[in-house]
């Protein structure tokens, strides 16, 4: 078959407004859209202005009412604590419509605030769209962060409420987050008034009377109550997600309901090719904008079936977890990182646990979060005999801007590209000027203005924020903060951030961020950080620092407590395992420090001494002390 994609990406530029029109029809509407775009409103226009909606409703209740309550909606299966549940649709919604309930007695309303500290488990599932039924604005919070990072969250999204579990089960150990919680209670400025704690039996919590609320008492006492959703307007956030920025602050980007609804929708039929009634499995974390578009609203408002998994690709027990519950769930369409198929392909690198399984009915396996290096998806395709599909986006975007459409008919995949820009966005390779560069050639890649629907419309009360971070430096685009290429076929190559940003195990994090909590180091004169070559993360940071004068402690010393005090303030997923103690860092005679040239050294790639460089012994040192580390 070809694909219909030139056809519809065609339709899509002629006429924007019409395509979305269209798309629309896929969701249930309380008052449906007269007006489709209003370029008047908002930071670059809002869509959907004058329509209204409610999330919950269209994950839920419609399915319910279309006869789908008996279906499952999740599939949680969690190796780390041997727990499986299957949740039909209809017993969610009695879950969900007690626990808006609950939410609702703590004084929650529409527009208020509640940030949500859990692990993968149905109860943070259900605690998003509770806060969804009754317009509440969700944040959720990942549980690899450190309590700096959870407070920082809190004080910013100023929430009424926080819904939390006692802890996280990794394989290593149980992450008790109720610590983690009242430390960043007591760091914050902001003070929620109550925490509902669900209390897990790997780790009970203590609680602290008057703030903190059981959980499951509070839903024994709210069973079988009904909560009508809310009729909240489609430009009205459904929640906050924040991502690390350029510096320690994170971004709080703002999701708004109508259009997310509508692009998440179109994405499940014509991109992931899922029909309502299959199984769709994306192997993420809530606390990441994967898990918030594709574990819980795209396939609950398809009608699909989610499967939530708490544990990893290898050690839980073994590098054929993947395939076992793509097996036992009937998963046809299944989404993860690149780091993850690597991890199975060191442990299990011809793919012989595979044959354990009957995957007959899985048919697509997609990835992002990072680049897919063609290695990995040689492999993947050769293990599993299905088609490797790349699809690159953001946390910003909320939906993939490029991927191969398998829904509208598969196209030829390059591998190393996530082929091409989905409708709605017009994707540009331009140089510093603004101008485009020739095909092939690398470039800023930047988004034609407006977004379409489900992206970002700004920062959480930060409008001006968003202007400059995204939409300043090239006039009428946003800029994605990645550098690639565009081929002559449209096919799109990501390459990079432009930015400080790096990808550890399709992580996102800050170095500018690192680099400030190494620095608040007392012994630390200077530092930098960088995102260097790992075989399995993709990359790793590490961290080169300076001393002041007179330090004279072991430098070992020294290493090890910035490695703690980045765990300690941004947390475990960090993943920051190196510092290097250098007598001094290459800068040019601008001061800059050559930090490109750092990076290739420790990855080891050809690489020369800037004509600009201050005193090129600093290089030749730092070249040393990578060797010795054998980094
Ligand atoms: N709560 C608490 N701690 C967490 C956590 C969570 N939800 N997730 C990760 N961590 C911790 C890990 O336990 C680890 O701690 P450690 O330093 O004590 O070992 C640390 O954060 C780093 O985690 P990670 O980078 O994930 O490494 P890992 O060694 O645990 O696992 C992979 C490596 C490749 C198997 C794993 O990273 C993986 O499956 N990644 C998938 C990536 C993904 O889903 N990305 C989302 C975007 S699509
Ligand atoms: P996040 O906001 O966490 O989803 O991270 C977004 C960043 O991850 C992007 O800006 C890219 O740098 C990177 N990224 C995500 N998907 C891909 C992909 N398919 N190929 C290359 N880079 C990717």
């Amino acid at each position: 078959m070809t694909s219909r994609y030139a056809a519809v990406y065609a339709q899509w530029r002629e006429n924007p407004e019409a395509f979305w029109a269209e798309a629309a029809k896929a969701i249930d509407w309380i008052k449906a859209p007269s007006r489709i775009f209003d370029p008047e409103a908002g930071v670059y226009g809002r869509w959907f202005p004058d329509a209204t909606c409610n999330a919950c409703a269209n994950a839920l209740d419609r399915h319910v009412a279309a006869g789908r309550g008996a279906q499952v909606a999740i599939y949680y299966d969690s190796p780390v604590t041997g727990t499986k549940r299957s949740i039909t649709y209809a017993e969610l919604l009695a879950e969900v419509e007690a626990l808006a309930a609950v939410i609702a007695g703590f004084g929650v309303g529409a527009g208020d605030r509640v940030v949500i500290y859990m692990p993968m488990i149905p109860q943070a599932i259900a605690a998003m769209l509770a806060c969804a039924r009754i317009g509440a604005v969700h944040s959720v919070v990942f549980g690899g962060f450190a309590a700096k990072e959870l407070a920082s969250r809190i004080e910013d999204a100023e929430p009424k409420l926080i819904l939390a579990a006692s802890c996280g089960v990794e394989p290593n150990r149980i992450v008790a987050y109720k610590p983690l919680l009242d430390r960043a209670m007591e760091l914050s400025r902001h003070k929620p008034e109550a925490c509902l704690m669900f209390q897990r039996p790997q780790a009970e919590a203590a609680m602290i009377p008057g703030r903190d609320h059981d959980w499951a008492q509070a839903m024994a006492k709210a069973a079988g109550q009904r909560v009508a959703p809310v009729e909240m307007k489609a430009t009205d956030p459904l929640y906050i997600l924040y991502t690390s920025g350029t510096t320690g602050v994170p971004k709080g980007v703002v999701r708004d309901t109508g259009g997310y609804l509508v692009a998440l929708a179109w994405s499940m039929a014509n991109l992931y090719d899922v029909k309502p009634g299959e199984a769709f499995w994306t192997a993420s974390d809530i606390g990441w904008v994967v898990g918030h578009s594709y574990i819980v609203y795209a396939p609950l408002i398809h009608g699909a079936t989610s499967v939530l998994y708490e544990g990893k690709p290898v050690g839980t027990p073994d590098a054929g977890a993947f395939w076992r519950v793509i097996a036992e769930y009937k998963v046809a369409a299944f989404f993860t990182a690149p780091t993850a198929l690597r991890a199975v392909r060191k442990e299990d690198p011809e793919g012989k646990l595979l044959q354990n399984y009957d995957l007959s009915a899985f048919r697509t396996l997609f990835l992002a979060g990072e680049r897919a290096d063609p290695e990995t998806v040689i492999w993947a395709e050769r293990v599993t005999q299905r088609p490797i599909v790349d699809h690159w986006w953001q946390t910003e975007t909320g939906w993939p801007i490029a991927a191969n459409p398998v829904g509208l008919g598969i196209m030829p995949i390059k591998r190393g590209s996530p082929t091409v820009p989905m409708p709605g966005y017009q994707v540009d390779i331009v140089d510093d000027a603004c101008q485009p560069v020739p095909a092939g050639a690398m470039g800023s890649i930047v988004i034609k203005l407006p977004l379409p629907p489900g992206c970002l419309p700004t920062l959480f009360r930060q409008d001006e924020r968003m202007r400059e971070s995204y939409l300043s430096e090239f006039p009428g685009y946003y800029k994605t903060s990645d550098a690639g290429t565009k081929d002559a076929d449209g096919y799109l190559t990501i390459l990079g951030r432009t930015d400080d940003i790096i990808n550890v195990a399709g992580h996102r994090l800050s170095t500018g961020g690192m680099e400030e909590v190494v620095a608040s180091h007392p012994d630390v004169a200077e530092c930098a950080v960088l995102g260097i070559k790992d075989a399995i993360k993709g990359e790793q940071p590490c961290g080169f620092l300076v001393l002041k004068a007179g330090v004279s402690r072991p430098f070992e010393e020294i290493e090890q407590e910035v490695v703690a005090l980045v765990r300690d303030r941004i947390g475990p997923v960090a993943a920051f395992k190196t510092a290097i103690v250098v007598a001094r860092l290459p800068k040019t005679r601008s001061g800059k420090i050559l930090r490109g040239t750092i990076k290739k050294i420790a990855d080891e790639e050809p690489w020369t001494t800037p004509a600009t460089i201050e005193d090129p012994a600093a290089l030749d040192e730092v070249a040393a002390a990578i060797r010795g580390r054998g980094l």
